[in-house]
């Protein structure tokens, strides 16, 4: 008998047919709104999930006692009580790697979105006040030959590191748990304290996971170490800044610009202040957001789905 999988992410055409072809599937919309009875009906008789963006804790779990294996199509694991996947002996999968270079790449669209002021202007022609050339009311700053900040030197990291020093002659530094040499030669990058790193940053980026020890972690104290010329873009979760703290150092230029792709609320409620702010770019969490990288994610998400219900160890296991 095939076993049961419970899809809470649509997947094209070809990946489902995969799927299908070894499991049995039961689709579910919106399982945290209107799919949400759905989902409870679908999980007594689960034996994997599969899908993103759904906070899955000890009470979801308890309601999937056949449950073997949990498949985000994500690499951040935040949204997972991993603890409580441990307790309960379920495997839980997420998909690095393919979505490293995507998700670097949004980095640099907001360094530079934020820098060159592109949002603002695109803006500014388009409510017809373009009637002579630009003065420099409107000149942005430059990206090239200026020193980038990298907060977290993972995968994403890396990546941001290299487009730094090899496309744009940036000096790159960068603060990790752990100082990183290859990195270090690769693109005579610096290891800095956050501190440090903050104060000699012209653009600082946030590429770290969520955790207890990432929460807040740059806050009013932090944004007063930055330059007032210098721009934090965020590429990791929106509760690595204190929004509060972020809105207030804008409104008053302590720092020249922001550029979030995460915001503490998702999607952003549309009486946010973030939404007041003109030295700030938003993205609706595009990291991956491409169709190329979105369907390697999923298809990652499927292999490591099927992997581990035919009793293998998936390639990215993240409770071993
Ligand atoms: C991830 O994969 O974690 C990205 O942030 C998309 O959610």
């Amino acid at each position: 008998m095939k076993k049961s999988v419970v899809l809470y992410k649509r997947l094209s055409d070809v990946l489902m047919a995969r799927l299908q072809e070894q499991v049995d599937v039961t689709l579910i919309d919106d399982p945290a709104g209107v799919g949400k009875a759905a989902l409870h009906a679908a999980l007594p008789t689960a034996h994997g999930l599969l899908g993103a963006s759904m906070r899955l804790d000890d009470s979801l779990l308890a309601l999937a006692p056949q449950l073997e294996v949990v498949s985000s199509v994500s690499v951040g694991v935040d949204n997972y009580d991993i603890e409580a996947f441990n307790r309960r002996g379920v495997m839980l999968t997420n998909t690095p790697d393919v979505l490293t270079e995507t998700t670097a790449d949004t980095g640099f669209a907001l360094i530079l979105a934020c820098a060159r002021r592109v949002v603002e202007l695109d803006g500014w022609i388009r409510a017809g006040h373009w009637k002579a050339s630009i003065g420099p009311a409107h000149f942005g700053c430059d990206v090239q030959g200026k020193t980038l900040g990298i907060i977290g030197m993972g995968r994403v990291g890396e990546a941001l590191a290299r487009r730094a020093a090899a496309g744009f002659g940036m000096q790159v530094l960068y603060h990790s748990r752990n100082p990183r040499p290859e990195v270090e030669q690769r693109y005579g990058a610096g290891y800095r304290s956050l501190r440090a790193l903050l104060a000699e940053s012209d653009f600082v980026c946030l590429t770290v996971p969520l955790s207890a020890a990432t929460e807040n972690l740059i806050g009013a104290a932090e944004l007063a170490l930055m330059k007032p010329s210098a721009i934090l873009v965020n590429i990791a979760r929106g509760r690595v800044v204190d929004e509060a703290a972020l809105v207030d150092a804008l409104k008053h230029k302590r720092i020249r610009g922001a550029g979030l792709d995460v915001m503490v609320k998702e999607p952003l409620p549309m009486d946010s202040p973030l939404l007041q702010l003109e030295n700030l770019v938003l993205t609706p969490h595009i990291g991956s957001a491409t169709e190329e990288t979105r369907e390697a994610m999923a298809r990652c998400a499927v292999d490591n789905l099927l992997a581990a219900l035919a009793g293998q160890r998936p390639a990215n296991l993240v409770n071993p």
